[in-house]
């Protein structure tokens, strides 16, 4: 394991636990190339891989076909405009317009530990882009040179002791006298053999949606061309998640080499892969090319946002573990990460705009006495906003709603014996708002052209120093003043007609990286001067939920759409990538008010167990029986929070797959000592006899005891006198973990659709 450089034969070995990269410095030139990413293999030189002493040879052989050596080469840093026609990673024109660049090895050091990244705003600051950290890091950083151009690139690769990820980055360092425009720079570019994946074209497998279905798991054939995600709407989005993974066919959640990547950006980003004439793979990811360039003056340096690629050959469910392990050990910093969070109650979809303080006091007293810890007070609180047509930018409450302010609502919320949390749209003004009326020039907008509307606002300008200093004082300002726990820090719009008065002509490209930077700078201020807030993003649901925003928040709100049956294929899609301990996840009312669905109190209870719970409804409206239940769902998530929040997550069946009858998962402690396995029957299956769903991640050689969740109480809602007794009829022993994971259990057919079953399994 580590990092080293074999000197006599010019290769780089990156080494983790259970993979290996080896890249090559080829020819007199110095080019860089990938020579070979998998399971581990040691040392050797395997540099015959790359096929260089067969036609066309290496250029200092060949000059002659030199592009038929860049036509084939796996390039670890490919450019455009001379000879290598794939996709490039780097894309560089000078003042007169040429864009041929090609790069070139000139040094190289490996070093203990990571650098942080940062970004450079319009005023010069620098400001940190979210990247991996830990001690126990080893980086190498070679430098590549555009000998032409004047302009050097420092390829970054960290790894850490504990992780199979290889974390990369570029930034670009303009050493010429003359300004030179990048208009594209991907921060990884990795190509492999068709004999990776055995000479046949493997699958690609990406995340995408919409607003209320986001992340769904899509997989296709990876054929000849390119098979791109993407976003160009200034956020992550709803509809593509940064991520897309080759896998060789036949792989399952655990079987199967996976080589997967994404990014961690809350911007434009571009993902994909694409297979060659020679069947070699070119996977990509990095910042959107579409909306950006960059003009790079003397002197000056770009910082490409991070990478993240993972190699497993224990299928989707192992590469899952690799992010879920890293993204809590090295990139969620909230000392709230490894804390049960507060049971909250969100007026949202229990008021929407129509609330004042007495309705949310009596909403806290049923939520108090019921085990409820938190209240969130929803969009509607400040300027005049009754509807989403203002206010937005008028951080100022309204007195008309909530007499006495927050400080009176804190107080009482306090003496009720419940926490307050508030929602922000921090990026946004209202064109009816007195901040649009004083400083129409702050929206994002280009000169002679209405900005586009959309849920009637604009967003403001925040690559601008002065724009930002305002908005983050209006939010601080609020919380400085009141007793608030917690934030839901909302963006519901894309980046449109993007202008800005802060950036001239020739700067104009560096937008929507700079709208990022801002971003980021925002969140930063507010969790360096409010360490203690639980913050939570959000962005119409799901549209800006990566590893950019889980560096400031340690949850995002999943998805608009809070039906339990919906949500089993959004949380399973996030959770690709995304530990079950960041997903936002409520209880809501039924009829679901996004698709009308009916659905059992007892099952959208088990669906949000697996995040980070809570609820989204009137308490003081739904029915008796279902208000009577949530103590029993309160301390169903208190007794097993612990496991879902730091156990490793296995997905076991989903409901997709199985003709839409039912889903299975599970979360297992690292000791392996306790389990929770949630079953969904989604539809009854007339005449079945029970069927079997094998467990995993258990200690094959330890006993365990198999019990239904809330069983032991008589009362229970969650587990009914019926439920608990088709169990009983099909209920095995205590069973060792073998037996669990290879002849596995049988859930009984229970009448209706929808219907849960929660197991918990102990060690004894
Ligand atoms: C977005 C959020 C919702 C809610 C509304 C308020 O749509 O995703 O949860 O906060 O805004 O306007």
């Amino acid at each position: 394991m580590g990092i080293g450089f074999d000197e006599k034969n010019r290769l780089f070995f990156i080494e983790t636990a259970h993979s290996s990269m080896c890249l090559a410095i080829v020819d007199d030139e110095g080019f860089l190339c990938n020579v070979y990413y998998g399971n581990p293999v040691g040392e050797d030189d395997l540099t015959y891989l790359l096929r260089t002493k067969i036609y066309p040879f290496l250029p200092s052989h060949n000059s002659r076909d030199r592009g038929g050596f860049l036509d084939m080469a796996r390039m670890e840093f490919p450019s455009s405009g001379v000879g290598d026609y794939r996709n490039p990673a780097v894309c560089l024109r000078d003042a007169e317009g040429h864009d041929a660049s090609q790069f070139t090895y000139v040094s190289h050091r490996i070093y203990t530990g990571k650098e942080k990244l940062y970004g450079t705003a319009c005023d010069g600051k620098e400001i940190r882009i979210p990247a991996t950290f830990g001690e126990n890091a080893q980086t190498l950083e070679i430098e590549l040179e555009e000998k032409v151009l004047g302009v050097s690139a420092f390829l970054s690769y960290s790894i850490f002791e504990d992780s199979d990820a290889i974390l990369k980055s570029v930034k670009l360092v303009n050493k010429s006298d003359r300004t030179v425009i990048i208009d594209r720079l991907l921060s990884s570019s990795l190509d492999l053999d068709g004999g990776t994946f055995g000479n046949k074209a493997p699958d690609i497998i990406t995340l995408s949606g919409s607003w209320a279905r986001e992340r769904r798991l899509d997989r296709r054939s990876l054929e000849r061309g390119n098979t791109e995600v993407y976003s160009t709407r200034g956020v992550t989005s709803h509809q593509f998640y940064p991520f897309s993974a080759l896998a060789e066919k036949n792989t399952d959640e655990e079987h199967g080499r996976v080589y997967a990547q994404t990014l961690i950006w809350s911007g434009n980003f571009l993902c994909g892969s694409g297979m060659d004439q020679f069947e070699t793979t070119r996977s990509y990811i990095g910042i959107n090319p579409e909306h950006f360039t960059w003009d790079l003056k003397p002197g000056e340096s770009f910082q490409s946002p991070e990478a993240v690629l993972v190699y497993t050959e224990e299928g989707l469910g192992g590469m899952t573990h690799v992010f879920h392990d890293l993204f809590r050990d090295h990139l969620i910093r909230s000392p709230y990460l490894h804390k049960e969070r507060p049971v909250l109650i969100n007026n949202w979809e229990a008021t929407y705009f129509d609330f004042d303080t007495e309705k949310l006091l009596n909403i806290a007293r049923d939520a108090k006495e019921s085990g409820i810890e938190m209240l969130v007070m929803d969009d509607g609180w400040f300027g005049k906003r009754n509807d989403d047509n203002s206010s937005l930018g008028d951080w100022i409450v309204n007195e008309e709603k909530l007499p006495g302010g927050l400080t009176r609502l804190s107080d009482e919320l306090e003496k009720i014996g419940i926490k307050f949390g508030i929602w922000f749209e921090p990026e946004m003004v209202s064109p009816d708002s007195d901040l649009y009326r004083a400083h129409p020039d702050w929206a994002v907008a280009a000169p002679g052209r209405v900005p586009c509307k959309m849920r009637n606002q604009y967003i403001l300008d925040i690559t601008r120093t002065e724009v930002r200093d305002h908005v983050y004082e209006s939010v601080a300002k609020v919380l400085r003043n009141a007793k608030i726990s917690y934030v839901k820090w909302d963006m519901n719009r894309a980046l449109t007609d993007l202008g800005s008065c802060g950036l001239s002509a020739e700067s104009l490209g560096r937008l929507s990286y700079l709208y990022v930077l801002g971003v980021y700078d925002l969140q930063d201020r507010l969790i360096t001067e409010f360490p203690d807030l639980l913050l939570e993003n959000c962005s119409s649901g799901g549209g800006r939920y990566d590893g950019g925003m889980l560096f400031y928040s340690p949850q995002v709100w999943c998805s608009d759409d809070t039906d339990a049956f919906e949500r089993l294929s959004i949380q399973a899609g996030t959770a690709m990538i995304c530990p079950l301990s960041t997903m936002g996840a409520h209880v809501s009312a039924s009829p679901n008010h996004v698709t009308g669905r009916v659905m059992p109190f007892d099952v959208r209870g088990a669906v949000a167990l697996s995040g980070t719970f809570g609820y989204e409804l009137d308490i003081t409206k739904i029915p008796e029986e279902e208000r009577k239940a949530i103590p029993e769902q309160v301390s169903i998530y208190h007794r097993y929070n612990e496991i879902i929040r730091e156990g490793d997550y296995y997905r076991i069946a989903k409901n997709a797959e199985e003709g839409g009858y039912y889903d299975a998962w599970m979360s297992v402690m690292k000791d392996k000592s306790r389990a929770l396995v949630t079953y969904i029957q989604c539809r009854a299956y007339p005449g079945g006899k029970g069927r079997v769903i094998r467990l995993r991640g258990l200690d094959p050689d330890a006993v365990y005891e198999i019990g239904l969740v809330g069983s032991d109480d008589e009362n229970s809602f969650y587990c009914s006198r019926a439920k608990k007794a088709s169990w009983e009829s099909l209920a095995p022993g205590n069973l060792n973990g073998s037996s669990l994971m290879n002849a596995g259990l049988i859930m009984p057919n229970l009448p209706g659709d929808y219907a849960q079953l929660t197991f918990e399994i102990n060690r004894i």
